[in-house]
């Protein structure tokens, strides 16, 4: 008799059916729910029953707003079709499963589009504190349900045509050295931003002083109290030339975080951020963390700039 186990199931890093995709080549994939394991289901409810005191009392209002409007299921690892059942009509927007690592533009670009590239494997039930790799509590439960926030969602969107725009100003420069040395940069200061707000921001929440909303810390049963309780860690007011000079290195809890005003507020950053981009004032930030490796840059200088978007002639 075959068992879900013998088959494999959907355990992050340990999953057949992940690495057959990965195999093939195919990135974006189905999600076979009949996959998940008892294991597997069990690590979302142990997850989903621990977190849900710690968003009530840390996690930005809007979140939480999110978390119900999604109706996800405490018991039961969520399916994406109805994940986006209830999140497409409210923002547009969709999760997407991928077998893995998704190269940045790609990644930015499937912002641009309202699409969210998700993971679907889930972390090993005996061993639910911090993982290096995404799994589908950190980018279901983390990041989806602040994607129901119209306001939220088109930072992303902004984000994305930033990403769009660094492609395009790097696929018009000459000097081959020039080139790299430029998107490199673009990469590093997006990829600081990035981080520095949506994984690991915190913002002002009316009545409930300072609170997360970045995914990082709101799908992390230690750091979401951490961050806003802990004495070790500096909060300072969201400050762009800080954030894409501030390099961060991920295996530990964050001992700095920028705390941004409100949705408004962030979304007035991107703008700034591309600015900037145009301006050359991202073409030499601090070098460091996060490195860029070979895949990521190709994403920016190989990316096919269609002419989708250009003004009608
Ligand atoms: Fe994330």
């Amino acid at each position: 008799m075959t068992t879900a186990t013998a088959m494999g199931d959907l355990t992050t890093t340990k999953a057949p059916f992940i690495e057959s995709a990965q195999g093939r080549g195919d990135l974006f994939i189905g999600q076979p729910y009949e996959q998940y394991s008892e294991n597997n289901q069990e690590a979302w409810r142990r997850l989903y029953a621990r977190m849900l005191p710690r968003w009530k009392r840390y996690a930005h209002p809007r979140f939480l707003e999110g978390v119900e409007n999604l109706a996800l299921d405490p018991q039961a690892v969520p399916r994406l079709a109805d994940v986006n059942r209830y999140l497409e009509p409210l923002s547009g927007f969709k999760s997407k499963a991928v077998s893995g690592y998704v190269p940045a533009y790609l990644f930015f670009d499937c912002l641009r589009q309202r699409e969210f590239p998700t993971t679907i494997t889930i972390r090993d039930k005996d061993s639910l504190d911090y993982l290096p790799e995404p799994d589908i509590f950190h980018d279901v439960a983390g990041h989806v349900p602040m994607h129901t926030d119209r306001q939220f969602s088109d930072v992303l969107v902004r984000f994305g045509e930033v990403a769009r725009e660094a492609a395009r100003r790097a696929q018009a420069i000459d000097d081959a050295e020039r080139r790299v040395h430029v998107v490199e940069s673009n990469i590093k200061a997006m990829a600081r931003f990035f981080w520095f707000t949506i994984e690991f921001g915190l913002m002002k929440g009316g009545d409930k002083g300072v609170c997360a909303y970045g995914s990082g810390l709101l799908s992390s049963f230690g750091e979401i109290e951490h961050c806003v309780e802990s004495p070790d860690v500096q909060r300072y007011p969201f400050q762009l030339e800080w954030v894409v000079n501030q390099y961060f290195e991920i295996d530990h809890y964050q001992p700095l975080l920028f705390v941004a005003d409100g949705f408004e507020h962030l979304f007035s950053q991107v703008d700034l951020l591309e600015r900037w981009l145009m301006d050359g004032k991202l073409d030499n930030v601090s070098p460091g963390e996060p490195g860029i490796n070979e895949t990521d840059l190709a994403s920016f200088l190989e990316a096919s700039l269609h002419t989708e978007d250009a003004p009608a002639s």
